[in-house]
C-alpha cells in the first residue's frame, strides 16, 4: 500500500517504518516536512524516499497551507497518511478530505495528557504508568479512536528524556505493527468516535 508519511523532526518512527516497510507491505510515496531542517528529510533521503518541504511562512493561513499539502498528497495517489512527529494541527478541510485514511501517534495513554509536553505532564501528575497511543486522527486534536497502545511504568529517578526514551522505544513498535493492520484492510475508521479491527469495534 502507497503512503505519505508526514514529519517536523527528528524521524525516529519514520525510520523505524521505513526500517519495517517491507515486512507491513508499505511503499512509501514520499516524505513531507513543514520544517527544513528536520533530520527525518536526511533518514528520507538515505533511503532513497522523495522527500518535500511545504515552508508555512510562505502561506497565509492553515488553509492555504493544508491545500497546498493535499495538492501534493493527491499527487501521489495514496491510500494512508501517517503522521509521525507532525507538529502542526491539521484543519478540518484535510482531516475530512482523508477520512479514515490518517494514523497518528502520540506519547501518551490517550485520552490522558493530549498536546505537548506529554512526558511533563505525566511526571507532574505523579502518574506510575505512561506510554504511547496509536489512533486515527479526526477533527479533535489527539481524539480520535485509539487503536493500540503501550505503556511503559515511571520510575522515581525518570526525567523528561529518560521517560521520552522508553516511549519512544514503544512507539518504534507499535507504528509499524498497527500500519501493517491498516496495510491488510483489518483497520476502518466508521465513524469520527469508532472504529474497527476485523470488523469489531475497538
Ligand atoms: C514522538 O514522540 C511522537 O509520538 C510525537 O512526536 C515525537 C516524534 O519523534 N508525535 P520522532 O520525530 O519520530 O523521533
Amino acid at each position: 500500500m502507497k503512503a505519505i508519511i508526514l514529519i517536523s523532526g527528528n524521524g525516529s518512527n519514520l525510520q523505524s517504518i521505513i526500517d519495517s516497510a517491507d515486512r507491513i507491505d508499505l511503499q512509501i510515496s514520499c516524505v513531507i516536512s513543514n520544517n527544513k531542517n528536520a533530520f527525518g528529510l536526511k533518514r528520507a533521503v538515505s533511503s532513497k524516499i522523495q522527500t518535500s518541504i511545504i515552508n508555512p511562512e510562505l502561506f497565509n493561513s492553515k488553509e492555504a497551507f493544508d491545500r497546498e499539502l493535499i495538492s501534493i498528497i493527491d499527487h501521489h495517489e495514496v491510500e494512508l497518511i501517517v503522521l509521525a512527529g507532525y507538529m502542526r494541527i491539521l484543519t478540518p478541510l484535510f482531516v475530512s478530505h482523508y477520512f479514515g485514511k490518517i494514523l497518528n501517534i502520540h506519547p501518551s495513554l490517550l485520552p490522558k495528557f493530549p498536546g505537548l509536553n506529554t512526558h511533563q505532564k505525566a511526571i507532574d501528575a505523579s502518574e506510575k504508568i505512561h506510554g504511547a497511543s496509536v489512533h486515527f486522527v479526526t477533527e479533535e486534536i489527539d481524539g480520535g479512536p485509539i487503536i493500540s497502545q503501550e505503556k511503559v511504568i515511571i520510575e522515581a529517578e525518570d526525567t523528561v528524556e529518560t521517560l521520552s526514551d522508553k516511549v519512544l522505544k514503544k512507539e518504534h513498535v507499535i507504528f509499524p505493527k498497527v500500519i501493517h493492520w491498516y496495510t491488510q484492510r483489518r483497520l476502518k475508521l466508521i465513524t469520527n468516535l469508532q472504529a474497527t479491527l476485523d470488523g469489531k469495534k475497538i
